[in-house]
């Protein structure tokens, strides 16, 4: 069968089930996921998909409240068990890796009929949050670039989007009363040719934003295939975009910024101003407000404290607050917009730099830094979403050889697909009373060194692979998980995806 992620609980019966096209559904309440799910498929399949209200159908869908996941019965007919879209979802992606791998296939390749093999499965995800961000500020890509990346998302599992909407490089969302952030913010002059060490830059023009049009597609998009997208606005630091449309936001004001063309941390950082504190409101709220209930990121890693350090206001803000270091003038802007935003029905993230300053315990810590971040964040008593870098940051290095592409950092910080499948979300050295403040895991993909859909793809693959399974929580030894990335590898080529080959370059 090959599945990936591996089920938590799979039997397998005698033969198999062929369905025909039309492929008559009987999806209930989910009809919109089950309209999405044929849809994507009939593209290049050309199957059709009918929904229908009789039980005998090929696929029928039934309500199971004592479900977390899915239950799916294959023997002659398709009957999916479930409680809710997430598990209606999850197991239309088991369904489709059943099948051929033509099933997820993005050329013309028509098909009249497929065959499953006949089964019991009992599945469920061990986390909730399963992510995968995106950094679409280093390089910006566009609102199909960013669904295909959901489609293969979907095809793991995973369940969150996490966008990565504003960096030192680049501001990429349109906000009404602040134009000059896409004006001028949206596009930089150049970036750096090879390495960021080699100070070298190609003097070509990039950029380009989302508006809010473009945003709520991919947060229709998403919610269709069971993702929740996270908008991110990264702020006081990575601020240089920001400074280089409004000036007077930062602690220089006479500074002529550019948009950044380097990759790394700008010094240069929002001021401490009510006015900056005011602005970092509107906007974090603005882009909340296009996406009602989600889960919203207010960056904060980070944040260079050096000019805060010899600003007159920044130096008063600390006398006023009784603040001993410069770094605690972050936590105004953590505290600040966590209320507003926990006002607006929004849970907030943050990353684990915000633990150096105060931070209500009601914000999510993206603990990205080591996994002892993450364990000092559920210490202090804040739900947590484990990102270290060393296990799921896929600008890594994949391997230490010498064929591989520029990566943000040179061996040994290396990151091969057998090193992300061995990472473990819950730490071993939790408490296990805390064990519940773990949310999930989250993969990070950075795009400074990425500039196409295929350098995306090797950076991404198997390594999202291999961290779909951990997040899903049935992981097991390398020797057994091999031979099935080997099978799901084909169906990556099928989708067209440029994967890193898993042993050679
Ligand atoms: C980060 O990687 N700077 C969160």
């Amino acid at each position: 069968m090959n599945l990936l992620p591996q089920p938590q609980e799979v039997t397998l019966l005698e033969g198999t089930t062929t369905l025909l096209s039309p492929v008559r559904i009987n999806a209930r309440e989910w009809s919109d996921e089950v309209e999405a799910w044929a849809a994507d498929l009939s593209k290049s399949t050309m199957i059709d998909f009918e929904l229908v209200e009789s039980e005998d159908a090929d696929i029928t869908f039934g309500f199971a409240t004592d479900i977390e996941g899915y239950r799916l019965t294959i023997d002659g007919q398709v009957r999916i068990m479930c409680s809710w879209s997430d598990g209606a979802v999850q197991a239309l992606t088991t369904l489709r890796q059943l099948g051929p791998t033509d099933l997820f296939s993005v050329e013309r390749s028509p098909l009249t009929s497929f065959e499953l093999p006949n089964c019991e499965i009992e599945d469920w995800p061990e986390f909730g949050w399963r992510g995968a961000h995106l950094d679409v500020a280093r390089h910006f890509w566009d609102v199909e670039t960013v669904e295909r990346y959901v489609d293969l998302m979907v095809m793991h599992k995973l369940n969150v989007l996490h966008l990565h909407l504003n960096d030192d490089q680049g501001w990429r969302v349109e906000i009404p009363n602040w134009p000059k952030l896409t004006s001028i913010g949206a596009w930089r002059n150049g970036s750096p040719v090879g390495h960021e060490d080699d100070d070298v830059r190609d003097n070509v023009r990039h950029g380009g934003f989302y508006t809010r049009d473009d945003l709520e597609r991919i947060s229709r998009y998403c919610a269709l295939r069971g993702v929740a997208v996270v908008p991110e606005i990264d702020l006081p630091g990575h601020a240089q975009a920001v400074l280089a449309a409004y000036p007077e936001l930062g602690n220089n004001p006479e500074a002529q910024l550019e948009v950044w063309q380097h990759w790394g941390i700008s010094d240069h950082v929002l001021n401490v101003s009510d006015e900056a504190l005011q602005f970092a409101v509107e906007v974090v709220s603005y882009v909340a407000s296009i996406f009602p209930n989600a889960t919203v990121h207010i960056g904060g890693d980070e944040c260079p404290t050096t000019e805060w350090e010899s600003s007159h206001l920044a130096q008063a803000v600390m006398t006023e607050h009784g603040f001993e270091s410069a770094q605690e003038l972050q936590g105004l802007f953590t505290s600040r917009l966590c209320e507003v935003l926990e006002e607006a029905g929004h849970q907030v993230i943050a990353w684990d730099e915000v633990l150096d300053a105060e931070v209500p315990e009601t914000t999510v810590i993206a603990a990205w830094r080591s996994v002892e971040k993450g364990i000092e964040a559920a210490e202090r008593g804040h739900y947590v979403v484990m990102m270290p870098m060393q296990y799921v940051y896929f600008d890594w290095l994949s391997s230490d050889q010498p064929g591989e592409p520029i990566a943000v950092h040179p061996a040994p910080f290396v990151t091969t697909w057998e090193k992300t499948y061995s990472f473990e979300v819950v730490p071993t050295e939790l408490d296990p009373t805390l064990r519940k403040q773990i949310l999930g895991a989250q993969a990070q993909l950075w795009t400074e060194y990425i500039t196409s859909r295929d350098r995306m793809d090797y950076m991404a693959f198997p390594r999202l692979s291999a961290f779909a399974e951990v997040v899903w929580g049935t992981s097991g030894d390398l020797d057994s998980f091999r031979p099935r990335l080997e099978a799901h590898l084909e169906r990556l080529k099928s989708a067209g995806v440029k994967y890193r080959p898993l042993d050679t370059q």
